[in-house]
């Protein structure tokens, strides 16, 4: 769903890296340009390498006690979050992207959507110094249970993720609250044209003009389609009374139930 917030109010992303010129191209282009221009966000990369203490602009030593790879200095990484969060005037949620983290999802990303600022600090080698992670991180989040050689994809994915649902972003107002997750489950198909593609035609219903025909063909097939991908989130859906209604009629409220889905009607319904 899209976040409540004051109109106007600009959301701050930090990113804190040794490579900011990854993130570089991926921030210059579509919404994500467009928001920063409408000063719907404002994104700052700041290398970690100006805050290192020595003269070569080490950012990572050998690990204590030996071993494969280097690890990430507290040193830096602790005064280059101290030097960002002074750079503007409300303090940020700190957030280490980190496989060992919290698993983010759409229900995640609208959580920190609704804060006003994030610090992201990326990791490289073999992570950071657990010291810096204990004194200095809010949150670690990882996007998925497998490893990458830095966190920056995964703070790009945060920013994306969470830009999409600050108010004002998204061009029609209504496109990131019927997004697949949104409800819990899937979203339902969608066709355009040509009406006719290598003899397959696109449902009959959605040339219909008929608004509430195609929102009840629409509902169905989001419902069936989360049964059929994605049986893990049906327990998970929730539903306007209006949709329980459609639901009920088109026979699928059993179905919902014996699928552990917590129904929002009484029993006998
Ligand atoms: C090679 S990984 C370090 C993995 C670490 N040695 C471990 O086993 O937990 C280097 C950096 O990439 C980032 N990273 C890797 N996988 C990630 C994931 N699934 N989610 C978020 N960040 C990740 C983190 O910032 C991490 O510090």
């Amino acid at each position: 769903m899209p976040v409540e917030t004051p109109a106007g109010e600009t959301f701050r992303f930090d990113v804190l890296t040794i490579f900011p010129e990854l993130l570089d191209s991926s921030l210059k282009e579509g919404i994500i340009r467009r928001a920063q221009e409408a000063g719907q966000i404002a994104i700052a990369c700041h290398n970690l390498r100006n805050y290192a203490l020595d003269k070569h602009a080490m950012t990572d030593d050998r690990p204590f006690g030996g071993g494969e790879g280097m690890v990430m200095k507290p040193e830096p990484l602790a005064a280059a979050v101290q030097a960002v969060q002074a750079m503007a005037p409300q303090p940020g949620r700190v957030i280490l992207l980190s496989p060992q983290g919290r698993p983010y999802t759409q229900a995640v990303a609208e959580e920190l959507a609704g804060q006003a600022r994030l610090l992201l600090v990326c990791g490289r080698y073999e992570g950071v110094d657990e010291r810096f992670t204990a004194q200095y991180v809010d949150e670690e989040i990882s996007i998925g249970d497998y490893i990458l050689t830095g966190g920056e994809l995964a703070a790009m994915i945060l920013i994306d993720s969470i830009t999409r649902l600050r108010p004002g972003v998204l061009g029609c107002a209504d496109s990131a609250s019927c997004d697949t997750f949104s409800r819990g489950g899937l979203k339902y198909p969608q066709y355009t044209r040509p009406r006719l593609f290598e003899g397959v035609p696109a449902p009959e219903v959605l040339f219909s003009g008929d608004h509430a025909a195609v929102a009840e063909w629409r509902l169905v097939a989001a419902v069936e389609r989360t049964f059929a991908k994605r049986p893990d989130l049906v327990a998970g859906m929730s539903f306007s009374p209006n949709e329980l209604k459609i639901l009920q009629r088109q026979g699928l409220l059993a179905r919902l139930r014996e699928s552990g889905w917590k129904s929002q009607l009484p029993e006998n319904q």
